[in-house]
């Protein structure tokens, strides 16, 4: 007999998982990054423009979707009676497979910057060999393993299922990650650098924005809203329907929105503190987690020692909340479309993204073949080189390849198909529903008319133009 489709065991439950997806290395690692080269105020506006106009919509567009069909996003489509439609879900869970594939490199370096604060707070800070970390990205078999523990710990509680795995573990994880993040940023009251950390963030100079900006705003919204893949479908088809899905997406916007600013926050009143760092931080996209903040916790914070290791434990709840979002997109597809068993799903899943980690493990630096790889060839000239900085900006190594591609095409591609099926294909009495948002006396509340003018107009012409711009070349200086 059929077993009754696991659930959310609570409201807090559903909201505490899907923020626990949204926030993650995107809004600590690369949010900061991009918003910081991209000059701060007006990038920031223009990414929360993203957000509320896009963003909202297509969060709210997946829940439906996903609760309605009550399954993972490749049958969901044809569940709901458009089977054509199941391209989107495939697409989705190939973005989750790349996504998932270099991120938890990623996610494995906060492993081993968690063991070296720890280190440094029992036995006394010294001050690292400038190159310590490209060493440490060069050692090979580190790397594997320390991507194959996140793996691990990840397979783990995706294969213990939706209310005993991942609602269990997020109840955990969100609310130590809410209160270190609270205690970080009161610590940056009290630096120097705070006045004018909240100028960058927050005085806008639109002379800085170029097309490639706006593109990069909008692909992070995706990125960082878990939006665009089906991730949202999933966790959404494990909701009862007595949820209100409007509430509970605002309630993940909003936290998510909240953690990137104070991750900038944090970071940037460090940085104006100490002035040499400045022209330091944009050199790479690492760097300002992984090798400046470490040695600020330890140089210039009287509560540093205790701040640093508990930061990396910060980074690596935020980071597993999200693998294990994104490793469930997969399983959920074996388990709901082969009906294999959720640990079988699970490990097949986990080894075969593991097989595309190593390539991403190992392309900064421990292999040099995998470090400059470029899918159109390294030539001067011709049309492989036109592939190669248009859609991947000239990237090279398979974890910036990897990264550039899913978040700046894949997602928002998704997305837009996403927005496409929920304003025009699906029927509005079945959003309706679904929203819940009929008054008592049978009129529609304003507010599904003005999510339906979203999904129909704004968000897919918002990302079609940006897209086709890109196409065209727009600019990619
Ligand atoms: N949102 C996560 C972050 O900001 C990453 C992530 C998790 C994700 N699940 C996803 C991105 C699904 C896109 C789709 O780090």
């Amino acid at each position: 007999m059929a077993q009754p489709r696991d659930q959310w065991g609570s409201r807090l439950g559903f909201v505490l998982a899907a923020s626990g997806s949204a926030v993650g290395l995107g809004n600590l690692w690369k949010f900061p990054y991009i918003a910081w080269n991209n000059h701060g105020g007006a990038f920031v506006l223009i990414y929360l423009a993203c957000i509320l106009a896009v963003g909202m919509p297509v969060m709210m567009s997946e829940i439906i979707i996903g609760r309605r069909a009550q399954t993972s996003p490749v049958p969901a489509f044809g569940v709901l009676g458009h089977p054509r439609w199941a391209f989107v879900g495939w697409l989705g869970v190939a973005s989750g497979i790349v996504i998932l594939a270099f991120y938890a490199v990623i996610a494995g370096w906060s492993i081993s910057s968690f063991l070296q604060c720890m280190k440094w707070s029992f036995t006394g800070y010294e001050t690292p060999d400038p190159n310590a970390f490209g060493d440490f990205l060069g050692q090979g078999t580190l790397q594997v393993f320390l991507t194959g523990i996140f793996l691990t710990v990840t397979s783990f509680i995706v294969s213990r299922g939706i209310s005993r795995g991942i609602e269990k573990a997020t109840k955990i994880l969100m609310p130590v990650l809410l209160s270190i993040m609270v205690l970080l940023v009161l610590n940056s009251f009290s630096l120097a650098g705070f006045g004018q950390a909240l100028g960058f963030l927050f005085k806008p100079d639109f002379s800085e924005v170029t097309g490639h900006s706006v593109l990069e705003a909008l692909g992070h919204a995706f990125f960082t809203l878990s939006l665009g893949m089906g991730a949202m479908i999933t966790y959404g088809s494990y909701m009862k329907k007595s949820e209100s899905i409007t509430k509970a997406s605002a309630a993940i916007v909003v936290l998510d929105t909240v953690i990137a600013l104070a991750a900038c926050i944090i970071m940037y009143s460090i940085i104006f503190t100490v002035p040499e760092l400045q022209n330091n931080v944009g050199k790479s996209t690492v760097g300002m987690l992984f090798v400046t903040l470490p040695e600020m916790f330890y140089t210039k914070m009287s509560l540093g020692v205790v701040l640093g290791p508990v930061f990396y434990v910060l980074v690596a709840f935020a980071a597993l909340s999200s693998t294990i979002s994104l490793l469930e997109v997969v399983v959920s597809l074996l388990v709901d479309k082969i009906k294999w068993s959720r640990n079988k799903s699970t490990a097949v899943s986990a080894l075969g993204i593991m097989s595309l980690s190593v390539f991403c493990a190992l392309s900064n630096g421990a292999w040099s073949w995998a470090s400059t790889f470029e899918f159109f060839g390294h030539g001067e000239k011709g049309i492989g080189r036109l592939f190669n900085n248009r859609l991947f900006a000239d990237k090279q190594g398979f974890l910036n390849l990897f990264d550039h591609f899913s978040a700046n095409w894949m997602l928002p591609v998704g997305g837009l198909f996403i927005t496409l099926y929920a304003g025009w294909i699906l029927k509005r009495p079945e959003s309706l529903e679904e929203l819940a948002l009929t008054r008592e006396d049978g009129t529609v509340h304003w507010f599904y008319s003005t999510w339906l003018f979203f999904v129909r107009f704004v968000a897919p012409l918002g990302i079609g133009w940006i897209i086709l711009k890109v196409i065209m070349g727009a600019d990619f200086s």
